[in-house]
Protein backbone atom coordinates (compact mmCIF):
# COMPACT_ATOMS: atom_id res chain seq x y z
CA UNK A 1 0.00 0.00 0.00
CA UNK A 2 2.93 2.38 1.25
CA UNK A 3 4.74 1.79 -2.27
CA UNK A 4 1.54 2.39 -3.86
CA UNK A 5 0.95 5.73 -2.17
CA UNK A 6 4.19 6.64 -2.89
CA UNK A 7 4.18 5.81 -6.80
CA UNK A 8 0.87 7.44 -7.17
CA UNK A 9 2.27 10.57 -4.88
CA UNK A 10 4.91 10.99 -7.47
CA UNK A 11 2.77 10.59 -10.45
CA UNK A 12 0.68 13.23 -9.14
CA UNK A 13 3.49 15.41 -8.48
CA UNK A 14 4.74 14.97 -12.19
CA UNK A 15 1.04 16.11 -12.97
CA UNK A 16 1.89 19.00 -11.04
CA UNK A 17 4.98 20.06 -13.05
CA UNK A 18 3.79 19.11 -15.87
CA UNK A 19 0.56 21.78 -15.40
CA UNK A 20 2.47 24.18 -14.02
CA UNK A 21 4.65 23.91 -17.26
CA UNK A 22 1.74 24.19 -19.51
CA UNK A 23 0.40 27.65 -17.42
CA UNK A 24 4.01 28.79 -18.03
CA UNK A 25 3.85 28.17 -21.72
CA UNK A 26 0.64 29.66 -22.58
CA UNK A 27 1.18 32.61 -20.37
CA UNK A 28 4.46 32.85 -22.07
CA UNK A 29 2.98 32.52 -25.38
CA UNK A 30 0.18 34.72 -25.11
CA UNK A 31 2.09 37.31 -24.17
CA UNK A 32 4.85 36.97 -26.95
CA UNK A 33 1.22 36.69 -29.51
CA UNK A 34 -0.31 39.90 -27.27
CA UNK A 35 2.79 41.84 -27.78
CA UNK A 36 4.25 40.93 -30.90
CA UNK A 37 1.67 39.23 -33.26
CA UNK A 38 -0.76 42.26 -33.51
CA UNK A 39 -1.12 45.38 -35.90
CA UNK A 40 -0.09 47.68 -33.01
CA UNK A 41 3.06 45.91 -32.13
CA UNK A 42 5.16 48.95 -33.15
CA UNK A 43 3.12 51.35 -30.98
CA UNK A 44 5.72 52.43 -28.62
CA UNK A 45 4.88 52.25 -24.53
CA UNK A 46 5.53 50.47 -21.57
CA UNK A 47 6.49 46.83 -22.17
CA UNK A 48 3.42 45.85 -19.65
CA UNK A 49 0.95 47.65 -21.50
CA UNK A 50 1.66 46.11 -24.29
CA UNK A 51 -0.08 42.73 -23.52
CA UNK A 52 -2.31 43.49 -20.64
CA UNK A 53 -4.46 45.64 -19.13
CA UNK A 54 -2.79 45.61 -15.75
CA UNK A 55 -0.51 48.35 -16.99
CA UNK A 56 -3.46 50.07 -16.41
CA UNK A 57 -5.34 48.82 -13.48
CA UNK A 58 -2.04 49.53 -11.67
CA UNK A 59 -2.20 53.35 -12.39
CA UNK A 60 -5.65 53.66 -11.81
CA UNK A 61 -5.44 52.17 -8.93
CA UNK A 62 -2.09 54.37 -8.01
CA UNK A 63 -4.59 57.29 -8.67
CA UNK A 64 -2.99 59.43 -11.37
CA UNK A 65 -2.97 57.64 -14.64
CA UNK A 66 -3.88 61.08 -16.86
CA UNK A 67 -0.66 62.48 -15.86
CA UNK A 68 0.88 58.97 -16.71
CA UNK A 69 -0.66 59.17 -20.25
CA UNK A 70 -0.22 62.58 -20.45
CA UNK A 71 3.66 62.62 -20.50
CA UNK A 72 3.79 59.00 -22.73
CA UNK A 73 1.82 61.13 -25.36
CA UNK A 74 4.51 63.57 -24.84
CA UNK A 75 7.11 61.44 -25.59
CA UNK A 76 6.09 59.55 -27.94
CA UNK A 77 3.41 61.38 -30.16
CA UNK A 78 -0.41 60.53 -31.02
CA UNK A 79 -0.99 56.51 -30.08
CA UNK A 80 -0.14 54.75 -26.94
CA UNK A 81 -0.37 51.11 -25.90
CA UNK A 82 -2.35 47.68 -26.06
CA UNK A 83 -6.09 49.54 -25.68
CA UNK A 84 -4.28 52.17 -28.18
CA UNK A 85 -5.05 55.82 -26.20
CA UNK A 86 -5.16 58.18 -29.24
CA UNK A 87 -4.90 61.70 -28.51
CA UNK A 88 -4.60 63.09 -32.31
CA UNK A 89 -7.22 66.06 -33.04
CA UNK A 90 -8.93 63.94 -35.49
CA UNK A 91 -9.78 61.13 -33.19
CA UNK A 92 -12.72 63.18 -31.41
CA UNK A 93 -14.61 63.20 -34.86
CA UNK A 94 -13.48 59.56 -36.29
CA UNK A 95 -13.96 57.83 -32.89
CA UNK A 96 -16.58 59.89 -30.60
CA UNK A 97 -18.78 61.38 -32.87
CA UNK A 98 -19.49 58.17 -34.93
CA UNK A 99 -21.59 56.15 -34.35
CA UNK A 100 -19.16 53.18 -33.46
CA UNK A 101 -19.54 50.52 -30.92
CA UNK A 102 -18.14 50.98 -27.14
CA UNK A 103 -14.95 48.95 -25.95
CA UNK A 104 -15.92 46.03 -23.63
CA UNK A 105 -14.53 48.04 -20.49
CA UNK A 106 -18.54 49.72 -20.36
CA UNK A 107 -20.01 46.07 -19.88
CA UNK A 108 -19.26 46.73 -16.15
CA UNK A 109 -21.88 48.89 -15.50
CA UNK A 110 -24.56 46.25 -16.30
CA UNK A 111 -25.67 46.31 -12.74
CA UNK A 112 -26.59 43.89 -10.41
CA UNK A 113 -25.58 42.11 -13.18
CA UNK A 114 -24.75 40.67 -16.78
CA UNK A 115 -28.72 40.39 -17.39
CA UNK A 116 -29.31 43.75 -16.83
CA UNK A 117 -27.50 46.01 -20.33
CA UNK A 118 -28.54 49.64 -19.46
CA UNK A 119 -27.70 52.28 -21.63
CA UNK A 120 -24.13 52.80 -20.50
CA UNK A 121 -23.27 49.30 -20.69
CA UNK A 122 -24.83 48.99 -23.91
CA UNK A 123 -22.04 48.49 -25.90
CA UNK A 124 -24.10 48.64 -29.44
CA UNK A 125 -24.45 52.07 -31.30
CA UNK A 126 -27.76 51.42 -32.63
CA UNK A 127 -29.72 49.81 -29.64
CA UNK A 128 -27.71 52.52 -27.02
CA UNK A 129 -29.56 55.34 -29.33
CA UNK A 130 -32.95 53.24 -28.96
CA UNK A 131 -32.28 53.51 -25.13
CA UNK A 132 -31.49 57.00 -24.93
CA UNK A 133 -34.50 58.02 -27.09
CA UNK A 134 -36.80 56.94 -24.22
CA UNK A 135 -35.46 58.85 -21.77
CA UNK A 136 -34.13 62.02 -23.44
CA UNK A 137 -36.94 64.31 -22.52
CA UNK A 138 -36.20 63.89 -19.08
CA UNK A 139 -32.82 65.47 -19.54
CA UNK A 140 -34.32 68.13 -21.55
CA UNK A 141 -32.85 72.12 -20.46
CA UNK A 142 -36.97 72.84 -20.89
CA UNK A 143 -38.01 70.26 -18.53
CA UNK A 144 -34.37 70.68 -16.35
CA UNK A 145 -36.09 74.34 -16.17
CA UNK A 146 -39.62 73.24 -14.45
CA UNK A 147 -37.32 72.29 -11.11
CA UNK A 148 -35.94 75.51 -10.47
CA UNK A 149 -37.59 76.13 -7.82
CA UNK A 150 -37.17 72.64 -6.09
CA UNK A 151 -33.28 72.92 -7.01
CA UNK A 152 -33.22 76.59 -5.42
CA UNK A 153 -34.39 74.91 -1.74
CA UNK A 154 -32.24 72.64 -1.77
CA UNK A 155 -29.46 75.42 -2.02
CA UNK A 156 -31.27 77.76 0.46
CA UNK A 157 -31.00 75.00 2.80
CA UNK A 158 -27.61 74.45 1.73
CA UNK A 159 -26.88 78.03 2.67
CA UNK A 160 -28.42 77.63 6.30
CA UNK A 161 -26.06 74.82 6.63
CA UNK A 162 -23.35 76.84 5.67
CA UNK A 163 -24.56 80.15 7.80
CA UNK A 164 -24.44 77.79 10.84
CA UNK A 165 -20.64 76.80 9.96
CA UNK A 166 -20.25 80.82 9.41
CA UNK A 167 -21.37 80.93 12.63
CA UNK A 168 -19.33 78.54 15.00
CA UNK A 169 -16.33 79.13 13.38
CA UNK A 170 -16.04 75.54 11.95
CA UNK A 171 -13.87 74.81 8.40
CA UNK A 172 -16.09 73.51 5.83
CA UNK A 173 -15.18 70.61 3.92
CA UNK A 174 -16.89 71.38 0.10
CA UNK A 175 -16.16 67.90 -0.90
CA UNK A 176 -18.90 66.79 1.75
CA UNK A 177 -21.42 69.59 1.44
CA UNK A 178 -20.89 69.87 -2.93
CA UNK A 179 -21.50 65.72 -3.07
CA UNK A 180 -24.49 66.33 -0.18
CA UNK A 181 -26.22 69.01 -2.77
CA UNK A 182 -25.23 67.48 -5.97
CA UNK A 183 -27.09 64.43 -4.47
CA UNK A 184 -30.44 66.41 -3.34
CA UNK A 185 -30.44 68.04 -6.59
CA UNK A 186 -30.46 64.58 -8.06
CA UNK A 187 -33.30 63.47 -5.48
CA UNK A 188 -35.54 66.34 -6.65
CA UNK A 189 -35.65 66.24 -10.39
CA UNK A 190 -35.60 62.39 -10.60
CA UNK A 191 -38.13 61.99 -7.63
CA UNK A 192 -39.80 64.77 -6.64
CA UNK A 193 -37.87 64.38 -3.18
CA UNK A 194 -34.34 65.20 -1.88
CA UNK A 195 -32.81 62.76 -0.40
CA UNK A 196 -32.16 64.39 2.83
CA UNK A 197 -28.14 64.99 2.28
CA UNK A 198 -28.19 68.52 3.59
CA UNK A 199 -30.79 68.31 5.54
CA UNK A 200 -29.48 65.77 7.84
CA UNK A 201 -25.94 67.04 7.11
CA UNK A 202 -25.04 62.99 6.64
CA UNK A 203 -24.30 60.70 3.89
CA UNK A 204 -27.51 59.33 3.95
CA UNK A 205 -26.54 55.63 3.25
CA UNK A 206 -23.18 55.86 3.14
CA UNK A 207 -23.66 56.59 -0.43
CA UNK A 208 -20.74 59.35 -0.82
CA UNK A 209 -17.78 57.08 0.53
CA UNK A 210 -19.46 53.71 -1.47
CA UNK A 211 -19.22 55.58 -4.76
CA UNK A 212 -15.69 56.20 -4.43
CA UNK A 213 -15.25 52.64 -3.99
CA UNK A 214 -17.78 51.79 -6.74
CA UNK A 215 -15.70 54.34 -9.15
CA UNK A 216 -12.47 52.82 -7.75
CA UNK A 217 -14.11 48.94 -8.86
CA UNK A 218 -15.66 49.70 -12.41
CA UNK A 219 -12.19 51.51 -13.14
CA UNK A 220 -9.74 48.25 -12.35
CA UNK A 221 -12.46 45.65 -13.03
CA UNK A 222 -13.74 46.94 -16.23
CA UNK A 223 -10.46 45.94 -17.79
CA UNK A 224 -11.72 42.28 -16.29
CA UNK A 225 -15.68 41.81 -17.18
CA UNK A 226 -14.84 38.70 -18.00
CA UNK A 227 -14.00 38.03 -14.08
CA UNK A 228 -16.50 40.20 -12.90
CA UNK A 229 -19.27 37.99 -14.50
CA UNK A 230 -18.14 34.90 -12.97
CA UNK A 231 -17.83 36.85 -9.41
CA UNK A 232 -19.48 39.97 -8.15
CA UNK A 233 -21.58 40.40 -11.70
CA UNK A 234 -23.03 36.56 -11.29
CA UNK A 235 -26.67 36.52 -11.34
CA UNK A 236 -26.14 33.97 -8.67
CA UNK A 237 -24.54 36.44 -6.45
CA UNK A 238 -25.82 39.62 -7.99
CA UNK A 239 -29.31 39.11 -4.95
CA UNK A 240 -26.86 38.50 -2.45
CA UNK A 241 -26.31 42.74 -2.23
CA UNK A 242 -22.68 42.32 -1.71
CA UNK A 243 -21.62 44.56 -4.79
CA UNK A 244 -19.73 48.17 -4.89
CA UNK A 245 -23.12 49.46 -6.83
CA UNK A 246 -26.11 47.71 -4.37
CA UNK A 247 -26.07 50.73 -3.03
CA UNK A 248 -27.22 52.82 -5.38
CA UNK A 249 -29.89 50.08 -5.92
CA UNK A 250 -31.14 50.21 -2.60
CA UNK A 251 -31.35 53.99 -2.95
CA UNK A 252 -33.20 54.52 -6.09
CA UNK A 253 -35.41 51.27 -5.15
CA UNK A 254 -36.05 53.32 -1.80
CA UNK A 255 -36.66 56.42 -3.43
CA UNK A 256 -39.12 54.62 -6.01
CA UNK A 257 -40.81 53.30 -3.35
CA UNK A 258 -41.40 56.03 -1.20
CA UNK A 259 -42.37 58.36 -4.96
CA UNK A 260 -45.42 55.78 -5.00
CA UNK A 261 -46.69 57.46 -1.71
CA UNK A 262 -45.74 60.86 -2.03
CA UNK A 263 -48.78 62.80 -2.37
CA UNK A 264 -46.74 66.02 -3.85
CA UNK A 265 -45.41 63.97 -7.17
CA UNK A 266 -44.32 66.65 -9.54
CA UNK A 267 -43.62 65.85 -13.66
CA UNK A 268 -40.29 64.74 -12.42
CA UNK A 269 -37.94 62.79 -14.73
CA UNK A 270 -39.64 59.49 -13.40
CA UNK A 271 -42.81 60.72 -14.89
CA UNK A 272 -41.34 61.57 -18.46
CA UNK A 273 -40.17 58.34 -18.11
CA UNK A 274 -43.05 56.22 -16.93
CA UNK A 275 -45.11 58.47 -20.08
CA UNK A 276 -42.97 57.07 -22.21
CA UNK A 277 -43.63 53.63 -21.00
CA UNK A 278 -46.83 54.14 -20.99
CA UNK A 279 -47.14 55.27 -24.54
CA UNK A 280 -44.68 52.80 -26.55
CA UNK A 281 -45.15 49.88 -24.04
CA UNK A 282 -43.34 47.73 -26.33
CA UNK A 283 -40.29 50.03 -26.61
CA UNK A 284 -39.27 50.41 -23.17
CA UNK A 285 -38.80 47.33 -20.56
CA UNK A 286 -39.56 48.28 -17.14
CA UNK A 287 -36.28 47.68 -15.57
CA UNK A 288 -35.24 50.44 -18.45
CA UNK A 289 -36.95 52.80 -15.72
CA UNK A 290 -35.19 52.02 -12.68
CA UNK A 291 -31.61 51.54 -15.21
CA UNK A 292 -32.45 55.31 -15.81
CA UNK A 293 -32.65 56.15 -11.96
CA UNK A 294 -29.58 54.26 -11.44
CA UNK A 295 -27.76 56.11 -14.15
CA UNK A 296 -28.47 59.46 -12.65
CA UNK A 297 -27.72 58.79 -8.86
CA UNK A 298 -24.79 56.49 -10.24
CA UNK A 299 -23.20 59.13 -12.85
CA UNK A 300 -24.61 62.49 -11.19
CA UNK A 301 -23.62 63.36 -8.09
CA UNK A 302 -19.75 62.99 -7.77
CA UNK A 303 -19.17 64.40 -11.14
CA UNK A 304 -21.29 67.66 -10.63
CA UNK A 305 -19.44 67.19 -6.83
CA UNK A 306 -16.00 67.01 -8.20
CA UNK A 307 -16.65 70.43 -10.41
CA UNK A 308 -18.23 72.73 -8.28
CA UNK A 309 -14.94 72.12 -6.30
CA UNK A 310 -12.71 72.18 -8.71
CA UNK A 311 -13.83 75.84 -9.56
CA UNK A 312 -13.78 76.99 -6.22
CA UNK A 313 -10.70 76.00 -5.48
CA UNK A 314 -8.72 77.06 -8.35
CA UNK A 315 -10.22 80.57 -8.11
CA UNK A 316 -8.74 80.31 -4.70
CA UNK A 317 -5.94 79.45 -6.34
CA UNK A 318 -5.41 82.54 -8.51
CA UNK A 319 -7.20 85.42 -6.68
CA UNK A 320 -7.07 87.55 -9.77
CA UNK A 321 -9.89 86.00 -11.07
CA UNK A 322 -11.60 85.28 -8.14
CA UNK A 323 -11.65 89.16 -7.66
CA UNK A 324 -12.86 89.41 -12.15
CA UNK A 325 -15.38 86.80 -10.94
CA UNK A 326 -16.99 88.92 -7.64
CA UNK A 327 -16.74 92.46 -9.72
CA UNK A 328 -18.85 90.82 -12.14
CA UNK A 329 -21.49 88.94 -9.90
CA UNK A 330 -21.73 91.65 -7.52
CA UNK A 331 -22.20 94.62 -10.71
CA UNK A 332 -24.73 92.32 -11.32
CA UNK A 333 -26.08 92.48 -7.82
CA UNK A 334 -26.13 95.94 -7.82
CA UNK A 335 -28.12 95.97 -10.79
CA UNK A 336 -31.02 93.81 -9.33
CA UNK A 337 -30.35 91.24 -11.86
CA UNK A 338 -29.77 88.55 -9.51
CA UNK A 339 -32.39 86.68 -7.36
CA UNK A 340 -31.64 85.57 -3.99
CA UNK A 341 -31.22 82.00 -5.51
CA UNK A 342 -29.30 83.26 -8.54
CA UNK A 343 -31.41 81.83 -11.85
CA UNK A 344 -30.09 79.97 -14.04
CA UNK A 345 -30.74 82.34 -16.68
CA UNK A 346 -28.75 84.95 -14.21
CA UNK A 347 -26.16 83.27 -14.39
CA UNK A 348 -25.85 82.62 -17.87
CA UNK A 349 -25.05 86.06 -18.42
CA UNK A 350 -22.17 86.37 -16.41
CA UNK A 351 -20.00 86.06 -18.95
CA UNK A 352 -16.47 85.33 -17.11
CA UNK A 353 -18.23 83.27 -14.49
CA UNK A 354 -19.04 81.05 -17.29
CA UNK A 355 -15.77 81.10 -18.40
CA UNK A 356 -14.15 80.37 -15.09
CA UNK A 357 -16.37 77.17 -15.56
CA UNK A 358 -16.06 76.13 -18.90
CA UNK A 359 -11.99 76.25 -18.22
CA UNK A 360 -12.97 74.08 -15.39
CA UNK A 361 -14.58 71.62 -17.01
CA UNK A 362 -11.33 71.22 -19.45
CA UNK A 363 -8.90 71.51 -16.36
CA UNK A 364 -10.28 69.31 -14.33
CA UNK A 365 -12.79 67.21 -16.25
CA UNK A 366 -14.47 64.89 -13.88
CA UNK A 367 -14.65 61.86 -15.88
CA UNK A 368 -10.77 60.90 -15.91
CA UNK A 369 -10.94 57.51 -17.72
CA UNK A 370 -10.54 56.72 -21.21
CA UNK A 371 -13.11 56.81 -23.67
CA UNK A 372 -12.96 53.48 -25.45
CA UNK A 373 -14.35 52.41 -28.61
CA UNK A 374 -13.67 49.59 -31.13
CA UNK A 375 -12.30 50.09 -34.80
CA UNK A 376 -15.54 48.85 -37.15
CA UNK A 377 -15.26 46.42 -39.62
CA UNK A 378 -12.97 47.79 -42.81
CA UNK A 379 -10.77 49.37 -40.22
CA UNK A 380 -10.03 53.07 -40.19
CA UNK A 381 -7.35 55.09 -40.42
CA UNK A 382 -6.33 58.12 -37.60
CA UNK A 383 -3.50 61.21 -38.22
CA UNK A 384 -2.27 58.75 -41.41
CA UNK A 385 -2.14 55.64 -38.93
CA UNK A 386 -4.29 52.29 -40.21
CA UNK A 387 -6.01 50.48 -37.37
CA UNK A 388 -7.66 47.08 -38.29
CA UNK A 389 -11.24 45.82 -37.29
CA UNK A 390 -11.68 45.17 -33.64
CA UNK A 391 -8.47 46.97 -31.99
CA UNK A 392 -9.90 49.11 -29.05
CA UNK A 393 -8.89 53.16 -29.05
CA UNK A 394 -9.34 55.06 -26.72
CA UNK A 395 -9.79 58.98 -26.16
CA UNK A 396 -8.88 60.48 -22.36
CA UNK A 397 -10.33 63.85 -22.02
CA UNK A 398 -7.14 65.07 -20.03
CA UNK A 399 -4.73 63.90 -22.45
CA UNK A 400 -6.96 66.24 -25.11
CA UNK A 401 -7.31 68.86 -22.80
CA UNK A 402 -3.56 69.19 -22.23
CA UNK A 403 -2.51 68.99 -25.64
CA UNK A 404 -0.67 71.84 -26.43
CA UNK A 405 -0.91 71.53 -30.43
CA UNK A 406 -4.81 72.30 -29.09
CA UNK A 407 -5.37 74.31 -26.46
CA UNK A 408 -1.88 76.44 -26.76
CA UNK A 409 1.61 76.24 -25.24
CA UNK A 410 -0.59 77.15 -21.70
CA UNK A 411 -2.87 74.53 -21.76
CA UNK A 412 -1.13 73.47 -18.09
CA UNK A 413 -2.30 76.33 -16.50
CA UNK A 414 -5.73 77.52 -15.17
CA UNK A 415 -6.59 80.46 -17.91
CA UNK A 416 -10.30 81.63 -18.57
CA UNK A 417 -9.15 84.31 -20.91
CA UNK A 418 -8.81 81.46 -23.30
CA UNK A 419 -12.46 81.31 -23.78
CA UNK A 420 -12.55 84.62 -24.76
CA UNK A 421 -10.26 84.12 -27.89
CA UNK A 422 -11.37 85.85 -31.00
CA UNK A 423 -12.50 82.59 -32.21
CA UNK A 424 -13.08 79.26 -29.85
CA UNK A 425 -14.54 76.82 -32.34
CA UNK A 426 -12.13 75.29 -32.68
CA UNK A 427 -11.27 74.48 -29.18
CA UNK A 428 -15.14 74.33 -28.44
CA UNK A 429 -14.67 71.65 -30.79
CA UNK A 430 -12.33 69.82 -28.67
CA UNK A 431 -13.81 70.54 -25.17
CA UNK A 432 -14.79 66.93 -24.19
CA UNK A 433 -15.55 66.57 -20.99
CA UNK A 434 -19.22 65.45 -21.35
CA UNK A 435 -17.91 63.04 -24.18
CA UNK A 436 -18.92 63.61 -27.30
CA UNK A 437 -21.52 61.90 -29.92
CA UNK A 438 -24.22 59.19 -29.19
CA UNK A 439 -22.80 58.25 -26.20
CA UNK A 440 -22.22 61.91 -24.52
CA UNK A 441 -23.34 62.95 -20.89
CA UNK A 442 -27.11 63.03 -21.02
CA UNK A 443 -26.99 64.45 -17.88
CA UNK A 444 -25.19 67.88 -18.99
CA UNK A 445 -27.90 70.53 -18.94
CA UNK A 446 -28.80 69.60 -15.22
CA UNK A 447 -24.55 69.43 -14.39
CA UNK A 448 -24.37 72.96 -16.39
CA UNK A 449 -28.18 74.32 -14.81
CA UNK A 450 -27.05 73.27 -10.69
CA UNK A 451 -23.55 74.45 -11.14
CA UNK A 452 -24.42 78.01 -12.90
CA UNK A 453 -27.06 78.45 -9.87
CA UNK A 454 -24.57 76.75 -7.12
CA UNK A 455 -21.40 78.52 -7.77
CA UNK A 456 -22.60 82.06 -8.38
CA UNK A 457 -24.61 81.70 -5.29
CA UNK A 458 -21.91 80.96 -3.21
CA UNK A 459 -18.95 83.07 -4.77
CA UNK A 460 -21.44 85.83 -3.85
CA UNK A 461 -22.62 85.17 -0.48
CA UNK A 462 -19.51 84.02 1.12
CA UNK A 463 -16.00 85.26 1.43
CA UNK A 464 -13.90 82.14 1.18
CA UNK A 465 -10.06 80.99 2.16
CA UNK A 466 -8.27 78.17 2.41
CA UNK A 467 -7.52 77.08 6.10
CA UNK A 468 -4.18 75.61 5.14
CA UNK A 469 -2.82 77.58 1.87
CA UNK A 470 0.58 76.04 1.62
CA UNK A 471 -1.50 72.35 1.61
CA UNK A 472 -2.95 70.86 -1.80
CA UNK A 473 -5.78 69.35 -2.27
CA UNK A 474 -5.61 65.52 -2.95
CA UNK A 475 -7.57 63.19 -5.76
CA UNK A 476 -7.11 59.98 -7.26
CA UNK A 477 -8.06 59.39 -10.79
CA UNK A 478 -9.89 56.34 -10.66
CA UNK A 479 -12.38 56.75 -13.33
CA UNK A 480 -13.47 60.35 -11.69
CA UNK A 481 -11.29 62.95 -10.20
CA UNK A 482 -13.16 63.51 -6.73
CA UNK A 483 -10.61 66.02 -4.57
CA UNK A 484 -11.20 66.16 -1.18
CA UNK A 485 -9.09 67.65 1.71
CA UNK A 486 -8.85 71.21 1.39
CA UNK A 487 -10.83 72.75 4.39
CA UNK A 488 -11.98 76.18 4.07
CA UNK A 489 -12.89 78.98 6.38
CA UNK A 490 -15.88 80.78 5.30
CA UNK A 491 -17.42 84.48 5.93
CA UNK A 492 -21.00 85.79 5.21
CA UNK A 493 -20.50 88.89 2.86
CA UNK A 494 -23.96 89.27 1.47
CA UNK A 495 -26.45 89.92 3.73
CA UNK A 496 -29.51 87.27 3.88
C1 LIG B 1 -19.96 68.18 -14.48
C2 LIG B 1 -20.72 67.13 -14.42
C3 LIG B 1 -20.65 65.95 -15.36
C4 LIG B 1 -19.64 65.55 -16.19
C5 LIG B 1 -18.28 66.20 -16.40
C6 LIG B 1 -20.10 64.35 -16.87
C7 LIG B 1 -19.37 63.65 -17.82
C8 LIG B 1 -19.78 62.46 -18.39
C9 LIG B 1 -19.00 61.68 -19.31
C10 LIG B 1 -17.61 62.04 -19.83
C11 LIG B 1 -19.71 60.57 -19.62
C12 LIG B 1 -19.26 59.37 -20.47
C13 LIG B 1 -19.29 59.58 -21.93
C14 LIG B 1 -18.74 58.37 -22.66
O1 LIG B 1 -18.57 57.32 -22.07
O2 LIG B 1 -18.47 58.50 -23.85
C15 LIG B 1 -20.96 60.66 -18.90
C16 LIG B 1 -21.95 59.71 -18.95
C17 LIG B 1 -23.12 59.77 -18.24
N1 LIG B 1 -23.55 60.80 -17.44
FE1 LIG B 1 -22.52 62.49 -17.04
N2 LIG B 1 -21.36 64.05 -16.42
C18 LIG B 1 -21.74 65.01 -15.50
C19 LIG B 1 -22.95 65.10 -14.85
C20 LIG B 1 -24.00 64.23 -14.99
C21 LIG B 1 -25.31 64.38 -14.38
C22 LIG B 1 -25.76 65.54 -13.49
C23 LIG B 1 -26.04 63.26 -14.73
C24 LIG B 1 -27.45 62.89 -14.35
C25 LIG B 1 -28.46 63.67 -14.35
C26 LIG B 1 -25.20 62.45 -15.57
C27 LIG B 1 -25.58 61.24 -16.13
C28 LIG B 1 -24.79 60.48 -16.95
C29 LIG B 1 -25.20 59.18 -17.46
C30 LIG B 1 -26.53 58.47 -17.16
C31 LIG B 1 -24.14 58.73 -18.27
C32 LIG B 1 -24.08 57.44 -19.05
C33 LIG B 1 -24.57 57.77 -20.43
C34 LIG B 1 -24.53 56.69 -21.45
O3 LIG B 1 -23.76 55.75 -21.40
O4 LIG B 1 -25.29 56.84 -22.39
N3 LIG B 1 -23.98 63.07 -15.72
N4 LIG B 1 -20.98 61.82 -18.16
Amino acid sequence: MGLVNVSTGAAMLDLRSFGAVILVCFVVVRIIVRRYWTPIADILGPILASFSALWQVYHLWKGHIEEELISLHKKHGYFRENEVSVSHPDAVKQLLHANIAKGPWYSIFSMPDYNYVNQMSELNPRRHIEKYRNIAAGFALSNIIKFEPHVDAVLQNLEEHLDKLCDSGESVEFDKWFSFFAFDVLGEVTFSKSFGFIETGTDVRNAVENTKVLARYVAARGHYVWFHNLTLGNPLLSRIGIQPSSHIFDTCLAAIDERKRNPEIRNDMMQRWLDVRDKYPDRMAENELLAAAVGNVGAGADTVGATAQALIYYLLRHPKYLQRVREEIDTAQARGELSPMVQYNEAQKLPFLQACLKETYRYHSAVVGGLPRVVPPGGMTIGGRYFPEGIVLSINTWVFHRNPEIFGEDCDSFKPDRWFQKDTTNIDSFLIHWGAGYNQCPGRNLAQFELSKLLTTLIRDYDIELVDPTKEWVFKSQFLAVPSGWPCRIRRRMTK
